[in-house]
């Protein structure tokens, strides 16, 4: 109801004062004030209407206040609930839940009676829907996810990885672990692949030996088993981060300087072309959703991905994500037919997840025709490798340009690259920021802005000292982001702070 309707029923209400007040026949409606009292008095039944709006505007806000504490205090207990009686469980199984000459109809047999015994024990009331809910949960949770499930569980955990059914390892705080727990045989690895494929729909077998997959709780999930994966079935799990790290964190942790840190959020402010490179895992697409965070929220942007991991805040956010095709082979929408859509659907920037293919052709051509500040990703292991692995995607697009145009394309389009790695010291950083400044000859002319300094050296627990410093050059880029009207301060790119602060 809007506040109009709510003031003309007030009024309504405040003139036929005497009259029985009728109570609305909707649930949701908000609860109708007391009457005024009698008091005998001619009165303005305007100003009381008036009051009496906003009394009731003001109950309801409130309300809704109350209604989503109550919620949250629901969900948090609920939460606890379930881990209570997760954990109860796995010490009332303990070595059956992994027991392999227990069958499955049996094993969820059994844990459906222990599942039945907790929650009689259970003292906190529970709904109906509650407990079918929380019964379903923790079904899913024992009986699909196998050994890896308290990994899973553990916000603690960033990767997990199962090489074969004797070696699980985890990351945690950027670094491996090799984990004590292991999977009975490859057999018992292999269902547990496929319980948690077949969940999202997808299938593996021989012929299609493996998936690429995004869980409910928007985990990413690779699996790959034999033929094709020569020593036994294995698995990677990539745990979804709640909550994506921004550039500050980005900061906090070392893996960015502050002047790069801002030279970057200016470049994208600005609406510079950013290409972000990096190798597997090495933090391009943490890199790449915080550089769109600084994206002004009056803009319309496109996001294209092979699984949706961007969580952008912004009001206009339209989001494509990847169709792999069916099992009889159709039906596949590739990331190039979504850029080309994407054209058609007047953003104001265009983000691609990661370019590997003929997309990067249209990407380019995009960023060459209106919509600037558009950024990616792709796989390199260096800014000077991302261009030739740039050109050799544009070839992939199968048209037959020559060589310098497609670097001419790629020199037009592209003005910044970030370059992420993973160092041999587990840290994820920015080890460098270079600008693309034209062609000489045939060659795209590169520079270094912000370089990582490795002649820092290593502490004693073999941690790199060394931080991302400006190499002393004013990047040309910067009129650029000065013509939108951004001040880009000279002290970002000065080589004498961060001498000094050593
Ligand atoms: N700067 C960083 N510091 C610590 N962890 C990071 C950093 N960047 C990324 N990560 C973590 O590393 C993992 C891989 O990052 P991701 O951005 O997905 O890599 P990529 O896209 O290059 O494969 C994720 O778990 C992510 O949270
Ligand atoms: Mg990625």
């Amino acid at each position: 109801m809007s506040l109009q309707e709510r003031l003309a029923q007030a009024k309504n209400r405040a003139q036929n004062d005497g009259a029985p007040v009728e109570k609305p026949a909707d649930p949701t409606a908000p609860p109708t004030p007391p009457p005024p009292p009698p008091d005998g008095e001619p009165r303005d039944a305007e100003a009381e209407a008036e009051a009496a709006a906003e009394t009731e505007a003001e109950a309801q806000e409130q309300h809704l206040a109350e209604e989503a504490a109550h919620a949250r205090r629901e969900h948090d207990r609920l939460a606890q609930l379930r881990r209570r009686i997760h954990e109860g469980l796995v010490r009332a199984l303990g070595p059956q839940l992994y027991d392999e000459s227990v069958d499955e109809t049996e094993l969820e047999r059994r844990v459906r009676d222990e599942l039945r015994k907790a929650l009689e024990q259970e003292t906190t009331p529970l709904s109906a829907h509650d407990r079918k809910r929380l019964v379903s949960d923790t079904l899913d949770d024992i009986l699909y996810n196998g050994p890896i499930e308290p990994y899973l569980r553990d916000d603690t955990v960033t990767e997990v990885m199962v090489n074969g059914y004797d070696a699980v390892y985890v990351e945690r705080d950027g670094r491996l672990q090799r984990t004590p727990t292991t999977f009975l045989d490859d057999a018992h690895l292999r269902r547990t692949i496929e319980k948690i494929v077949g969940r999202v729909g997808r299938r593996i077998d021989e012929s299609q030996p493996y998936v690429d997959a995004r869980l409910p709780d928007g985990s990413r999930v690779n699996a790959i088993v034999p033929p094709v994966s020569v020593d036994g079935p294995s698995l990677t799990i990539r745990k979804f981060a709640r909550d994506p790290y921004t550039m500050s964190d980005l900061v906090e942790f070392g893996s960015v300087s502050k002047e790069a840190a801002t030279f970057l959020r200016k470049c994208v402010e600005g609406s510079v072309n950013v290409v972000v490179s990096g190798g597997t895992g090495a933090g391009k697409t943490t890199l790449l959703n915080a550089l769109s965070g600084f994206i002004p929220a009056g803009e319309r942007i496109v996001t294209i991905e092979d699984a949706a991991e961007l969580q952008l805040q912004q009001p206009h956010v339209l989001r494509l994500e990847y169709r792999p095709p069916n099992i009889e082979g159709r039906g596949e929408v590739t990331i190039r037919d979504l850029v080309r859509n994407a054209l058609r659907m007047r953003p104001d920037r265009i983000v691609v997840g990661e370019v590997r293919g003929g997309e990067t052709l249209d990407m380019l051509q995009a960023m060459n025709t209106g919509h600037d500040g558009s950024i990616t990703t792709a796989h390199a292991n260096s800014p000077r490798d991302s261009l030739s692995r740039l050109e050799t995607m544009v070839l992939m697009a199968g048209v037959d340009l020559p060589v310098r145009a497609i670097r001419e394309q790629i020199a037009a389009a592209v003005q910044v690259i970030a370059h992420v790695e993973r160092l041999r010291d587990g840290t994820r950083r920015i080890t460098k920021v270079s600008e693309l400044v034209g062609m000489e000859g045939d060659i795209i002319t590169l520079q270094d802005v912000y370089a990582f300094d490795y002649d820092a050296g290593m502490d004693e627990d073999g941690r790199f000292l060394g931080t991302l410093r400006p190499t002393g050059i004013r990047p040309s880029v910067s009129r650029r982001v000065k013509d939108q009207g951004i001040d880009l301060p000279a002290e970002l790119f000065d080589t004498a702070p961060a001498a000094a602060s050593r």
